[in-house]
């Protein structure tokens, strides 16, 4: 048995974690199938391989390998926790221990800050003039400034580490250098409650002498404009730095930012997350190291601190994902180039230019180009995106021009301003997100599905920066609650989030309304409009805390999401004392988007209050809490009993006869059995026979938005009619998947209809090309067509259940997914007479395998019959599958086929 990925609260060697107590994770594998972890040991010091001082779990009898808590002495700040791990194996025999990793504690308590929070006088944060053709909205822009202090440390450095944080954003530099590797710091959360702040080992960064420490600080969301306001935190940003440093001669000393501190205007004229940012490229200067000249810098403003909490990060940080090259650059005009990245992104473009070059260059950005070959900027609204750089023709060589604090979601870029003549720039796209662990892939035979993936993907990466955010382009980029609650099955298919969704819970709990509504959005924006929020849109409070236990099996999150998810539904449940949700609707979104029916909101949302009726009840049992638990469960049989009477004929007919109504309330269990098979008739025959609203489409199409759209190919299958679930997955007529894709789509579109051959673009009031909720099949891509799923009352993947579907036009199918108890695949493929399928089960975990249209008999793994396989346990012929149970493994099957593709898939 070996010992893979030890992780602290969902994260790799995290620094400045302020956890009192965190959780310890990791993953066995093993050479031999259905090897298990019978018992584990855990051991933390203060130095590496050293004496076992914090914490000796001794042998524990557990097949526990997540989260399991440290109990040992009280963590001070600062303190580097050295920690280890082995396990052992289903025949007693330990396996190695893991290396040594090390975390670093943050600072534990508000007393452990000694710095002062400074900011630049705002004499020398001019504002900026638009520059020509470019009107800044009306909004000032102001130079950025920069910061810094000179520390002398007397002798070599043993180990420092730094403490960082920002109201509005900052890159931190040490004698010349950038320290770390993130960008956006301190990140975005409701500065007015919680400010994250960032931990580094600046060791190789000091030495003995002089030392200067520095930042570039930018306003960010703190005081730029975020969705349609500006300064909407506050009025200029201010910056906390404290440098923990021990000598060589063992003694200790803490620099910190405090008046000693001075600062200057930088080369930045302006920067800001929507507009973009502009800058003076002549006036790059060595301004951050000890020999830097002293010129028209003056004193700091201390400022008053703010009383939000301080806390340490605590999910990925958002960095530089990845560099994208051009896929061609055409000159438009002279000195003009469009740049295509053949993808649409999220980042920003790098230019490198000849340090000759003189003038001012202008990058202007789009997801798409109209029919002409013109840029479609409109749908970006009040977010310009553009970047100009002003360059006087002096730098020595080759100069590199990139923004520091702004990005947007862009496939185009127009490169301007170079001189007539110029050869192409060089250019490459500089994709950023947070930086999440990949988790999941999946192809197939059908290439328009396969690229159905990768822009779900793409869509995920780009959108889930800091925030889940609605879209990365125009003037919005909220974390809005119902596109994330719907999306989130998908999302964790693809990435590990589990530490993003814990850290954006803490701002869906501090975005509640003193009613104790969640917002629409989180961090909240505009309070009077979004501040208590929609049905489905709040219900995320609720489903968010229950399916990430679901999926990481974290009862912790439970516990802390607990009181707010119950005091939602309390929320509606005081406003509604007849069980259905009429009152306290908010803003009522409905099933945004859909196209061609309208399911009646009232009848939406009692499905809502019904099933976060449900979600409390049972995160109440795990949790222990029965009172709780008893009026949850009985709340939810109320709801649903008033949902019956009031809107579904004892025929199975939901009023409003739309598909998302049938979809809800399957999907949420809300209807008795005897009415399961007619309502689920009725979805089909509405999917089938339906003409779309004023017949503009043919049958056979989805008309769902993003309320449905999730649930729209698991309740086919479950009803048993998968063949349509195929049926409107590989659909590339309107509306459909594969209609956008069919239009060249790099990522999920906000709209079916964002461009029609009919009708052209969609209102550009609200047609983002990039927002992830229409992918939200993704779910059903792993959990269906590969058949990687858990037994219903699972809970963080210990007990599988593979059932491979294959059906429409593929012939084969592959997906990976790092679970938290480690690597599941699935890898089919129909031939004529056979099927094969490739199965790799977690170690430490077992699984069903339930493989469709083939015969028990005619079954091998491995090349021999699967009844002589003795790490097999055949369960026989259910339904047209034969099922296997194994341990944790690889595994070969082979079967002789029983039937058909067609009959299989039934739409082939
Ligand atoms: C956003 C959505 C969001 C919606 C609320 C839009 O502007 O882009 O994704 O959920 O508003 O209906």
């Amino acid at each position: 048995m070996k010992i893979l990925q030890p992780r602290v609260e969902h994260l790799v060697e995290p620094m400045g974690l302020d956890v009192p107590e965190p959780r310890f994770s990791w993953i066995v594998t093993s050479d031999r199938r259905a090897d298990v972890q019978t018992a584990f040991q855990i051991q933390v010091a203060t130095t590496q391989s050293g004496t076992v001082d914090l914490w000796d779990s001794g042998v524990v009898a557990s097949d526990q390998t997540s989260q399991v808590v440290y109990s040992g002495r009280t963590l001070s700040s600062d303190q580097t926790c050295w920690w280890r791990v082995r396990a052992w194996d289903a025949d007693d025999v330990a396996s190695d221990w893991s290396d040594w990793t090390a975390w670093t504690t943050g600072l534990m308590d508000r007393s452990a800050w000694s710095a002062s929070w400074i900011g630049a006088p705002t004499s020398i944060r001019p504002v900026a003039a638009a520059p020509e053709g470019l009107d800044l909205y009306g909004i000032e822009h102001q130079r950025l400034p920069w910061l810094r202090g000179t520390y002398d440390l007397g002798q070599a450095v043993r180990r420092a580490r730094a403490f960082v944080t920002a109201r509005g954003v900052y890159e931190l530099y040490i004698n010349g250098r950038r320290v770390g590797p993130d960008v956006l710091t301190p990140g975005w959360t409701d500065y007015r409650k919680r400010i994250q702040y960032q931990a580094y080992d600046v060791t190789p960064f000091l030495h003995p002498g002089a030392n200067c420490i520095g930042a570039l600080l930018g306003d960010g969301w703190w005081s730029g404009r975020i969705a349609w306001q500006h300064r909407f935190y506050g009025e200029q940003p201010s910056f906390l730095l404290q440098v923990h440093v021990e000598l060589e001669d063992g003694t200790t000393t803490v620099l910190g930012t405090d008046r000693t501190w001075e600062c200057a205007p930088s080369d930045v004229v302006w920067s800001d997350m929507l507009t973009g940012e502009e800058q003076d490229v002549a006036a790059r200067r060595d301004w951050c190291s000890p020999s830097a000249d002293g010129e028209a810098w003056v004193p700091v403003e201390v400022v008053v601190p703010p009383e939000a909490e301080l806390v340490g990060q605590r999910a990925p940080t958002v960095r530089r994902l990845m560099e994208l090259e051009p896929k061609s650059v055409t000159e438009t005009a002279p000195g003009t180039f469009l740049v295509d990245l053949g993808q649409n992104m999220v980042g920003w473009l790098r230019l490198s230019v000849p340090g000759e070059i003189k003038g001012t260059l202008t990058i202007r950005h789009a997801e798409m180009l109209a029919g002409d070959g013109s840029f479609y900027t409109t749908n970006y609204r009040g977010a310009q995106c553009v970047d100009v750089y002003r360059l006087d023709g002096t730098a020595a060589g080759p100069v590199e021009l990139e923004p520091h604090f702004t990005w947007r979601g862009f496939r185009f870029a127009e490169v301007s301003g170079l001189p007539p003549g110029s050869p192409p720039p060089q250019a490459v796209g500089v994709v950023l997100g947070s930086d999440l662990p990949r988790a999941g892939t999946f192809t197939c035979s059908n290439p328009m599905v396969s690229q159905l993936q990768r822009n779900i993907e793409w869509g995920q990466r780009g959108n889930f920066l800091e925030v889940p955010t609605d879209c990365p382009q125009r003037d919005e980029r909220l974390g809005w609650m119902g596109d994330a609650q719907i999306f989130l099955p998908t999302a964790c298919w693809n990435a590990d989030v589990a530490a993003f969704f814990t850290k954006w819970l803490d701002d869906v709990i501090d975005a509640r309304s003193p009613s104790g509504a969640f917002a629409d959005v989180a961090p909240v924006v505009r309070e009077e409009l979004f501040g208590e929020a929609a049905p489905a849109w709040g219900d995320a409070g609720v489903i968010l805390p229950w399916e990430l236990y679901r999926r990481y099996g974290d009862v912790r999150l439970l516990e802390h999401c607990f009181s707010s998810m119950s005091g939602w539904v309390a929320y509606i449940d005081e406003a509604n004392p007849d069980r259905l949700w009429r009152q306290r609707r908010n803003n009522d979104y409905g099933d945004w988007l859909a196209v061609g029916e309208d399911t009646p909101r009232e009848v939406l949302s009692t499905a809502y209050f019904a099933h976060s009726a449900d979600l409390v009840g049972r995160a109440a049992r795990v949790l222990g809490l029965t009172a709780e638990a008893e009026r949850h469960e009985s709340l939810f049989e109320e709801v649903r009993a008033a949902f019956n009477d009031a809107y579904v004929t004892p025929s199975g007919r939901i009023v409003g006869n739309t598909q998302t109504t049938y979809l809800l309330a399957l999907a949420f269990d809300l209807l008795p059995e005897a009415k399961r098979a007619a309502a689920a008739e009725a979805l089909v025959a509405l999917i089938t026979d339906r003409r779309g609203l004023g017949g503009t489409f043919p049958p056979n199409h989805l008309a769902t938005g993003f309320l449905g759209v999730g649930h729209l190919l698991p309740v086919l299958t479950a009803t048993g009619n998968e063949d349509l679930a195929y049926r409107l997955l590989e659909n590339e007529t309107y509306p459909s998947w594969g209609y956008s894709i069919a239009q060249g789509a790099t990522t999920i579109w906000e709209r079916w209809d964002g461009w029609t051959e009919e009708g052209g673009f969609q209102n550009a009031g609200m047609n983002s090309f990039n927002h992830y909720s229409l992918g939200s099949v993704g779910e059903w891509l792993f959990s269906t067509v590969a058949g990687i799923a858990t037994e219903p009352e699972d809970v963080g993947f210990r007990r599988l259940v593979i059932r491979p579907t294959p059906g429409g036009s593929i012939t084969w199918a592959r997906a990976e997914h790092e679970c938290i108890r480690g690597r599941v695949s699935v890898a089919w493929e129909l031939t004529d007479t056979e099927m094969r399928v490739e199965v790799v089960v977690p170690t430490n975990t077992t699984a069903e395998v339930w493989l469709p249209g083939l015969s028990a008999s005619s079954l091998t793994e491995g090349g021999r019959p699967a009844a002589d396989v003795d790490t097999l346990e055949l369960l026989g012929e259910v339904e047209g599958r034969t099922g296997v149970r194994v341990g944790g493994g690889t595994y070969a099957f082979v079967g002789g086929r029983t039937v058909t593709s067609a009959q299989l898939g039934g739409s082939t």
